[in-house]
């Protein structure tokens, strides 16, 4: 490549990169505006089940819940349901992830906290919570004695890091919704702490964390209290005030055993 073909290919990808590009995922680029070749329509089938067998089901009409509902009921433990989720194709996330970002903490632990979706540290590490948000909550869990390596398992209700960490969308919250519910039951904590709007969405249904944080609810079958964000704390330190109202209410329901 020549100092100008260098040039320009610089220039086109800072402008790909300035239009909002942040992923490479195939080698040559695919110009959708091109009309496909025409497809020849194929003889007559000798039977009718050979034209039933060669009719693949149009890929939106694949219902990704109930695939994600049954790859997540296969999984028998949490390791099966890592492999699930590994396996499963129908997440477009995943194509722009460095990693799967499943869980940490200590597996069958008391507390399951529940956050939203990994961003750039926790994809690079394939760990949730291990950005400056993650080291917030460990010092708000320690305050309250609690820590990953014995008292916490943590995951998010996307595995994935969604590009340029935009919020998760409905749908990719409807589709990872079974695998939330299954790793729930499979991690059975005694307590949820379900952190931030976007877990409050996939866990209770509703959003507006700052009227739900602080009152216990059930979700999933579990006790489970709603809190901020500790990336809201960062931004809002105000609110640790409330923040510390509620891990001192989520020690009390520890101590009540
Ligand atoms: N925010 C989350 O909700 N989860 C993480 O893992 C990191 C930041």
């Amino acid at each position: 490549m020549d100092s100008a073909e260098y040039h320009s290919a610089l220039s086109a990808l800072t402008w790909q990169i300035e239009l909002g590009v942040d992923t490479c995922i195939a080698d040559e680029p695919i110009n959708r505006y091109e009309v496909p070749a025409k497809v020849e329509k194929p003889a007559a089938p000798a039977a009718p089940v050979a034209a039933v067998a060669v009719v693949a089901a149009p890929v939106g009409e694949v219902d990704v819940v109930a695939a994600a509902r049954a790859a997540a009921a296969g999984a028998q433990d949490l390791e099966g349901l890592r492999a699930a989720l590994e396996a499963f194709p129908h997440c477009e996330l995943k194509l722009g992830a460095r990693n799967l970002v499943f869980s940490d903490g200590a597996p069958g632990a008391r507390v399951m906290i529940v956050g939203e979706a990994p961003g750039r540290d926790e994809d690079r590490e394939g760990r949730p919570f291990v950005g400056r948000a993650g080291q917030l909550l460990d010092k708000m869990l320690a305050a309250i004695d609690l820590n990953r390596d014995s008292s916490v398992y943590i995951t998010n209700v996307l595995p994935w890091r969604p590009p340029q960490n935009r919020d998760p969308k409905p749908e990719e919250i409807a589709m990872m919704q079974p695998f939330l519910q299954r790793h729930i039951a499979l991690a059975a904590p005694d307590v949820l702490v379900v952190v931030g709007n976007h877990a409050c969405q996939a866990l209770l249904g509703k959003r507006g964390i700052t009227r739900l944080r602080g009152d216990w609810t059930t979700a999933e079958g579990k006790p489970a209290i709603p809190m901020f964000h500790p990336a809201y704390l960062l931004r809002n330190p105000a609110a640790k005030r409330e923040a510390w109202a509620d891990l001192l209410a989520l020690k009390a329901r520890l101590a009540d055993g």
